[in-house]
């Protein structure tokens, strides 16, 4: 292969031509260094000649000048993963690198094996197409050998070939590796994996990973390097799946041309085909498909190309466009697996900007139903999901969305969690199938609507939703409010913390997830009651900023208005008209706010009331001339 370095310095404009056409395989390294995973990729880089980072960089630079798409993307995609993740705060050890034989070209994410990095695992082989797990030929199978091929598993890599290294110090003992794939085998049954191949290896001395060698002559197999350069990639499978445009972007350049742009996901199309544009259901045909090469009779998956149909058909971003006979599913409620990338706990009820191709939409978390303990695939009853746990739950849209099982399709079934305040990624997950209740419920849609409830009270609702500490004097100033507003006439509404866990939610504590849950009610109960045509005023501690924010979702534009009460908690300690900071001082009373339990104050409220400078009867007038001035007592 010294050819190719010297091609590459005599003539870089052939090398890259060559170098264009070949495939691309990714693939994933999972073991520790124990192992001797450094030592093998070390060796199929050293054995390839590769291309050494500098080298690449180099390549990129060159490449602009002969247009070459192919690696360009894939690393600028690489990059850019990589660049977002670190400004999110999250450093995740995957190690990528790139190598080419004269058959193609390598991508290979090198992962650290330990539990904690769980995720770091996950993104690696989230774009993998084979994964290779290694075994030490002296220790056989480990608990983390089951928790990399589970992992695998999971997120839909179909291909395993696993490596059972440093067969030199086993003197290649027949009998040691048949014992291993024969355990390895039994194993990879249960979990689903069908296509695995296993291989004695030795990282050190290079028996069969490029040739064969004298050392094992029982083993008749492929060599490690002739498996991935033989082995089928997903790109080739995903072109005979149903066709999927997640449209990117609608373009409209001028009146006469209306193009809907994206990367074809799977399958393939060509003018003439009939769509079907997805969640909405309408139907048209391919008129054209245009991309910056010119016209193409015919697009395959991974290709980035705009369509124009010769109907007029709406079109929106996030869309997906399916050939019409086999169309996507489409539903708003899913059970799905997620694994969790964050130091903040994934928490029953709360909800999280879900991304998944190009459409963005809020999912609320439903029951968590089991967590999988990763060792041992043991199911645990959770509440919650910490840092690096996989759970099997339910989340609920509050929009339909268009998808596909995620083993059939990662990108229109696999999606990832957002959180709405930080804006981080915080897991990512797999859609496993639509919840068949959510065939079933329909929106009623009323005639006496929110409108018409409003008018015949003569007033615009709205929610004053008042958040502090406890103790802070919510209650007092928002009975106050209330007074003010039912003498001038108005129709209103209080939902006060106290009252409310007496009914409606007595079942609820003050974990974290409780409080959510608390919030998600309430929110929901204010909704419909802004929905009636009140002005309503809650008064609950409400401490974390996301549910306030989804209390606000619900509503539309300028009915919420969040009032921050605002009372340092040493004064609210002193006050302590319940004796509940007392008890709570005393070690009597857990996780209560501002001692053991956070409080998370807003950040731009609508209304700031600071109790140590105003009397609660002056807050209240306050507060009632803030919503005279905002048009919502005319
Ligand atoms: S929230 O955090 O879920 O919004 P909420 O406003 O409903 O709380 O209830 C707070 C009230 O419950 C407090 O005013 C206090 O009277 C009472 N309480 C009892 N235990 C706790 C606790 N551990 N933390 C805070 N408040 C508590």
């Amino acid at each position: 292969m010294a050819h190719i370095s010297d091609l590459i310095a005599t003539d870089i404009d052939h090398y890259l031509k060559l170098h264009e056409n070949k495939s691309l395989l990714r693939f994933i390294t999972c073991g520790s260094v124990d192992d001797g995973k450094s030592t093998l990729i070390g060796r199929l880089l050293y054995e390839s000649k590769m291309l050494y980072e500098d080298q690449l960089a180099a390549l990129k630079a060159d490449s602009k000048k002969v247009g070459t798409r192919g690696d360009e993307l894939d690393f600028a995609l690489l990059l850019d993963g990589l660049a977002a993740e670190r400004e999110q705060g999250i450093t995740i050890d995957v190690a990528y690198r790139f190598f080419s034989t004269d058959k193609r070209k390598f991508i290979v994410a090198d992962t650290p094996g330990h539990e904690q990095y769980t995720r770091n695992m996950i993104t690696g082989a989230s774009t993998a197409d084979l994964a290779i797990i290694l075994i030490d030929a002296r220790k056989g199978m480990l608990i983390q050998t089951r928790r990399h091929s589970y992992l695998v598993s999971l997120i839909g890599i179909r291909k395993v070939v696993v490596a059972v290294n440093k067969m030199d110090l086993v003197d290649y003992s027949q009998d040691v590796f048949a014992a291993i794939e024969k355990e390895y085998r039994e194993f990879a049954t249960k979990i689903g994996l069908t296509d695995v191949t296993v291989l004695p290896i030795s990282g050190v001395k290079g028996d069969n990973i490029i040739e064969q060698g004298p050392n094992t002559s029982w083993y008749h197999g492929p060599t490690l390097m002739h498996l991935l350069e033989h082995v089928e990639i997903d790109e080739l499978r995903l072109q005979t799946q149903p066709f999927r445009l997640p449209v990117q972007w609608v373009n409209r350049p001028n009146l006469d041309f209306r193009g809907f742009t994206g990367t074809i996901s799977s399958g393939s199309i060509q003018p003439g085909q009939r769509i079907r544009v997805q969640p909405s259901g309408r139907e048209g045909t391919v008129a054209r498909i245009v991309t910056a090469d010119g016209d193409l009779d015919l697009a395959v998956a991974n290709q980035a190309i705009t369509l124009t149909l010769t109907d007029e058909v709406d079109v929106s971003r996030g869309d997906v466009i399916s050939i019409s006979d086999y169309p996507a599913e489409v539903a708003d409620q899913f059970e799905a697996t997620v694994v969790w990338m964050s130091d903040q706990p994934m928490l029953r009820g709360r909800n999280y900007l879900m991304k998944i191709g190009a459409k963005t939409v809020t999912a609320t978390v439903a029951p968590i139903k089991y967590k999988v303990n990763v060792n041992t695939l043991e199911q645990v009853a959770a509440n919650r999901l910490e840092l690096n746990e996989i759970g099997v739950i339910e989340l609920d849209l509050d929009r339909a969305i268009a998808f596909d099982h995620y083993e059939n399709n990662r990108d229109t079934g696999g999606f990832i969690l957002i959180d709405r305040i930080s804006n981080s990624t915080v897991g990512a997950g797999m859609l496993r199938f639509a919840l068949r209740r959510a065939h079933n419920v329909h929106w009623q849609a009323l005639d006496v609507n929110k409108q018409a409830h409003a008018s015949i009270k003569g007033q615009k609702p709205c929610v004053l939703w008042f958040t502090g500490l406890s103790g802070a004097g919510k209650s007092t100033i928002a009975n106050l409010v209330e007074k003010i507003l039912f003498s001038q006439g108005r129709h209103t509404y209080l939902l006060d913390g106290d009252n409310v866990r007496h009914g409606l939610n007595k079942d609820l504590g003050f974990t974290d997830e409780a409080r959510v849950e608390n919030i998600r009610r309430v929110s929901e109960v204010a909704k419909l009651m802004v929905d009636a045509g009140l002005i309503v005023v809650t008064a609950f501690i409400s401490p974390f900023r996301t549910e306030r924010q989804s209390a606000r979702a619900l509503l539309d534009d300028g009915e919420f208005f969040e009032v921050h009460i605002d009372t340092p908690i040493s004064v609210a300690e002193e006050r302590d008209p319940k004796g509940l900071y007392k008890k709570a001082r005393s070690g009597q009373l857990a996780n209560f706010t501002g001692i053991d339990s956070p409080y998370e104050g807003p950040e731009a409220p609508e209304i700031y009331i600071d109790t140590t400078r105003m009397t609660p009867q002056a807050a209240a007038e306050l507060i009632v001339a803030v919503l005279r001035e905002k048009g919502k007592l005319e």
